[in-house]
């Protein structure tokens, strides 16, 4: 075994170390090629397994009997707060959301909505991410060669309006809900986050301000439904004829615009920061168009904002020689499993025909994406946008990255477009 890489346990999960360095890329290898199943100890966070190798998260993944996404949540928690907060003023504690659910409410809630996200199910897809796609990048082009931020001006607008649109938010509310989902996933980070504040009292008011948002397109819809996700959740019954609670409405919304915002603007931010780093593969991508396919899923590989999931075990397990004791909790770093020697060839290296490309961006099993589709959609139809319309991109600028450990990616990444 080499020397243990300096600062191991701190790097791989606190929100100010991917602040100053981003994800930790070396230290995964390390873990993966001496310490896969490795027990994390670092400061201020709740002790946890590290989970760096593709078949040991598939192995997990593919066991929710055992490895339950509901008793401890599928957050790191604050040390000393393993057991969750249960502050019945915060109407997050109240909320239930088919990712924190175990089989069998998982699966009776995940058909809930299951349908509509299948590739049929989304009446209308095609139409929504071409056009929105478009809008974003004659934004984009009215600035000219001008230095701009393509977190801003790119990133995450188109994915916040094709949201909105199946979500049925008004575009006069987007602003408004960027900044709630990135007060809610980038808490620590000084510039979108809200540092140094009550934790407890800021969820509590967050939660607050999400639920009466969404509350009012719910009652909009049950009086006039409409063909579009916000009626299907609004008018949702479970399998016994019962109408789905409030709690588990506003869940789902709160999941579905959570759970697609932050993740599908870290991976275009990601796409383009690879463009820039890979220059040839947009060259590649420009000259041959049947590579899309392939590309979107190399940019979720590569990227991979999801950075980890946690697990408690519900019972012993052997895992990969270790044991893993009831009650232990697992994170699955999903960015390490994407680089995995053992399943990709030359795993760093962005290669937008990668083929086979097993990643596990999108998770694994029980819990797969569900909106796996509607993300690889939005993805492909702006990188349709952008080698149709531009020529070359250049980096103006320093990168920097969120203070957020949990969903990761660019804040901020200056680029200088040369258009076609
Ligand atoms: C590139 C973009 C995206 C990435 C990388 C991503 C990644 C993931 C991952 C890793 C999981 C697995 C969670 C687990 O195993 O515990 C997941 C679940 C989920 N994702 Fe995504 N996601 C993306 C976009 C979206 C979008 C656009 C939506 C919805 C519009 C969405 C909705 C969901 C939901 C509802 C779940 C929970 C599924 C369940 O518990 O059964 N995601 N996503």
């Amino acid at each position: 075994m080499t020397n243990v890489p300096v600062h191991l346990d701190d790097y791989l999960v606190q929100n100010d170390a991917y602040a100053s360095r981003s994800f930790p890329f070396d230290e995964w290898e390390w873990l993966r090629a001496n310490d896969p199943v490795h027990w994390t100890d670092a400061a201020g966070v709740e002790k946890f397994w590290a989970i760096t190798r593709h078949r040991h998260i598939t192995e997990i993944s593919a066991r929710p009997d055992v490895f339950s996404s509901e008793k401890g949540n599928i957050l790191l928690f604050p040390e000393g707060q393993e057991d969750g907060n249960d502050d019945p003023d915060n109407a997050f504690n109240q909320m239930r959301v088919i990712i924190m659910m175990d089989p069998p409410d998982h699966r009776e809630f995940r058909k809930v909505a299951s349908g509509f996200f299948t590739p049929r199910g989304i009446t209308r897809l095609d139409e929504i991410v071409t056009e929105t796609a478009r809008l974003t990048m004659d934004r984009l082009a009215e600035h000219g060669d001008q230095p701009v931020d393509f977190v801003e001006m790119v990133a995450q607008r188109h994915p916040l309006r094709v949201l909105c649109t199946i979500l049925g938010v008004p575009e006069e509310e987007e602003d408004h809900l960027l900044q709630l989902t990135s007060q809610l996933f980038a808490f620590d980070d000084p510039d979108v986050g809200r540092p140094g504040e009550d934790r407890e009292a800021a969820s509590a008011a967050l939660a607050m301000e999400f639920f009466t948002m969404f509350n009012t397109i719910i009652e909009d819809r049950r009086a006039n439904p409409r063909d579009d996700l916000a009626t299907l959740l609004a008018t949702a019954t479970l399998e016994n004829g019962e109408p789905m609670g409030l709690i588990e409405t506003l869940g789902y919304y709160l999941i579905v615009f959570n759970a697609g915002h932050d993740t599908t603007r870290h991976s275009i931010s990601g796409a383009m920061g690879a463009f820039l780093d890979f220059p040839d593969e947009f060259a590649r991508l420009k000259a041959d168009r049947s590579l899309m396919k392939t590309a979107v899923e190399e940019v979720v590989r590569y990227t991979a904002p999801v950075n980890y999931m946690k697990r408690t075990a519900l019972s012993d397990y052997e895992l990969g020689g270790v044991t893993i004791a009831e009650g232990d909790r697992l994170c699955m770093f999903y960015g390490a499993a994407n680089r995995d020697e053992e399943v990709f060839d030359d795993p760093n290296r962005f290669d937008v025909g990668r083929n086979p490309n097993r990643h596990l961006g999108f998770g694994w099993a029980e819990h797969y994406c569900l909106g796996a589709h509607l993300a690889k959609a939005s993805i492909a139809a702006l990188l349709e946008q952008m080698v149709d319309r531009i020529d070359s991109i250049e980096p103006a600028g320093e990168r920097d990255f969120v203070a957020a450990s949990f969903v990761h990616g660019f804040k901020h990444l200056p680029v200088k477009v040369n258009w076609a």
